[in-house]
């Protein structure tokens, strides 16, 4: 029978119902997280978001209740009245914070029963993922996705707080734009009122904050949705949020980087209770890419990248010779004490794992404890495998994997990837740990072979290095970016840059990078225009919130922060979404669809 709240009021979350609580009168609400009958005793865990109670209905005390309470299945919603007691010393739980009391019932409201459900409502359960998927919101009954999602609340208010103390505006900005050149594929939206024109959701809300600092707003901030049509990763959704943030009157990243150091900063202290009182370190592009081979170096563990090329270069091995003669480089990284690891299986292994990265496969030396083995000795001195040795600091037991290529990028990227791939699978670094910096000075361009042309590393608003100003008339390669981002255990947590403020450096860029008048004027004509009404020098930047709320929690899969994630193939598994749409819907958009999926 339907039961009502019938103005009962809840006094406590179950979580809360501590030994301060004994001898008081309590009312809990929530879902039945499991029930025991022991005859004349019945015992039921009740769950809410903040933990587990144990109530107690008792036969002997109230056999009506009692009966009622028999009828509990897992999941039920109910509500309790009770008085909360010591449980006896031999009952008494330690790990749980409601361990010492339980409550004695004295009202039952049976509120909603249940089915049973597809799977238990538990932690560390094996339930596959896209069942759990399906039936998202008994997933997230689970206390560890909840405890995330609270995580990332907390998160989310911390933010407010700071920025807000420190001036900046929340406002919000359109989902249904304009596409904005984030580089990723955008989401689009057709117009219904504009047949055959789309809106294009947002990958950020980048020029739209750009142009709050032209209209005078000096510091913005924003929780923000951007949308990105890109493949999924584990720590990539197609829609995910940024702590996005713009300040004016700043032309130097210093500026930028303390306001969001502070933040960073705020939020591992309130949230995590870590205390980061040194300077985030800075390091440029340049050392990252020599020593570690990416943009986003994982330095919980040393393995270096170590240049050979100088030892080699006249050694009988064509291997490295040509490639050095070529104008590429011979590079190893050290692993450390793993040589017992480094069967021939598994530095096969290493050779088929960097073709992925354009090299031809790993040499190695290993140092056993019984001899040292080379994989090309017999093309070696004995003393340049010695100076190999000594360059690389090696000693007993440990392992150098070497790569060579023509192409030094190559040589650099299949070593930064092996040394996180070794790294990973031995296990060689401490999950716990922190290392959070700053990487600072990346390139202006890169060169697209696939387009032939230079294309922006961040966007075309990224203003160059002053220094570097000169060097956009004459090697654009080398020029410097105002840009920054912040490494936090080797993943890109957030990132942003000074803006070009100055129109005749706009106009260059926009050159560089190949685009005409026309496409300009197409694109951002509007944006470019509102630099000709006064524009305050400003810069910015976003962190991935999802990743943040990943570091801070040590979650490796970005779904189980957010609560209706995507999966890989970017359909939500619980709505079906997307889904076909009716005839009706396409005609008012004068859409015709000519393919349709197997
Ligand atoms: P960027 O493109 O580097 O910069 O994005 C900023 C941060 O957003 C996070 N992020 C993602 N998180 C989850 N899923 C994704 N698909 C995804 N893509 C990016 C990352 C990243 O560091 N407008 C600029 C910022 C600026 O210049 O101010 C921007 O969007 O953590």
């Amino acid at each position: 029978m339907a039961e009502f709240l019938n103005g009962l009021k809840r006094t406590n979350y179950c979580g809360e119902v501590t030994s301060e609580y004994i001898g008081k009168e309590v009312v809990v609400m929530g879902f039945v997280a499991k029930y025991r009958n022991l005859g004349n005793l019945l015992f039921v865990d009740l769950r809410d978001r903040t933990g587990i109670v144990q109530i107690a209905f008792n036969k002997s005390v109230n056999e009506e209740i009692y009966n009622k309470a028999d009828t509990i299945r897992n999941e039920y919603v109910i509500a309790v009245r009770g008085n909360v007691v010591a449980r006896d010393e031999k009952n008494i739980n330690k790990n749980m914070a409601t361990g010492e009391i339980e409550i004695e019932a004295t009202e039952l409201k049976i509120l909603s029963e249940a089915d049973q459900t597809p799977f238990f409502i538990q932690d560390n359960i094996n339930t596959n993922e896209a069942l759990r998927l399906k039936y998202r919101y008994l997933d997230l009954r689970r206390p560890y996705l909840q405890k995330l999602l609270i995580m990332r609340d907390k998160i989310v208010r911390v933010t407010r707080e700071y920025m807000a103390e420190n001036g900046f505006l929340d406002i919000e900005t359109p989902f249904l734009g304009k596409s904005t050149p984030e580089g990723a594929r955008d989401y689009l939206v057709p117009s219904r009122i504009h047949q055959g024109e789309f809106y294009a959701l947002p990958q950020s809300p980048q020029i739209y904050k750009q142009l709050l600092m032209i209209a005078g707003f000096d510091r913005y901030y924003q929780v923000a949705r951007c949308f990105r049509d890109e493949d999924l990763r584990a720590n990539r959704q197609p829609e995910f949020t940024q702590i996005d943030m713009e300040m004016s009157f700043a032309d130097e990243p210093r500026q930028v980087m303390d306001i969001a150091e502070g933040l960073i900063k705020r939020i591992f202290k309130e949230c995590v209770n870590i205390d980061f009182t040194e300077p985030f370190e800075e390091m440029t592009y340049q050392v990252a890419m020599e020593n570690y081979g990416s943009d986003k170096p994982d330095r919980r563990f040393d393995m270096k990248i170590i240049n050979i090329s100088d030892i080699v270069k006249d050694c009988g091995f064509g291997v490295f010779t040509s490639a050095i003669e070529n104008g590429g480089s011979v590079r190893l990284i050290n692993a450390k004490g793993l040589v017992s690891n480094m069967t021939r299986k598994e530095t096969d292994s290493y050779s088929h794992f960097v073709q992925d990265y354009g090299a031809k496969a790993v040499a190695t030396i290993l140092l056993k404890d019984d001899a040292t083995t080379c994989s090309f000795k017999k093309f070696m001195t004995d003393e340049e495998i010695e100076a190999i040795i000594n360059r690389a600091g090696a000693e007993k037991g440990d392992a150098l994997l070497i790569v060579a290529s023509e192409k030094d990028s190559v040589v650099l990227q299949s070593l930064g990837a092996l040394r996180l791939h070794v790294a990973k699978k031995f296990n060689i670094y401490d999950q716990d740990k922190y290392d959070i910096f700053w990487l600072t000075e990346f390139p202006m361009f890169e060169y697209s072979e696939e387009e032939q042309r230079l294309v922006a590393v961040h966007h075309p608003f990224t203003s160059p290095m002053n220094e570097d100003l000169a060097l956009l008339d004459t090697e654009p390669l080398k020029a410097r970016a105002k840009a920054y981002d912040l490494v936090i255990n080797g993943e890109e947590s957030g990132g942003g840059s000074i803006r070009i403020f100055h129109r005749d450096i706009q106009q260059k860029m926009f050159e560089l990078l190949g685009m005409d008048e026309q496409t300009i004027k197409e694109k951002f004509g509007f944006f470019v225009e509102a630099f000709n009404y006064g524009t305050p020098p400003h810069g910015g930047l976003a962190f991935g919130l999802d990743r943040l709320v990943m570091l801070l929690t040590h979650t490796d899969s970005i779904k189980d922060v957010i609560a209706f994630p995507k999966v890989q193939n970017a359909s939500c598994l619980m709505t079906g979404a997307p889904s076909f749409v009716e005839q009706n819907q396409l005609n008012d958009l004068a859409i015709s669809i000519d393919k349709k999926e197997e």
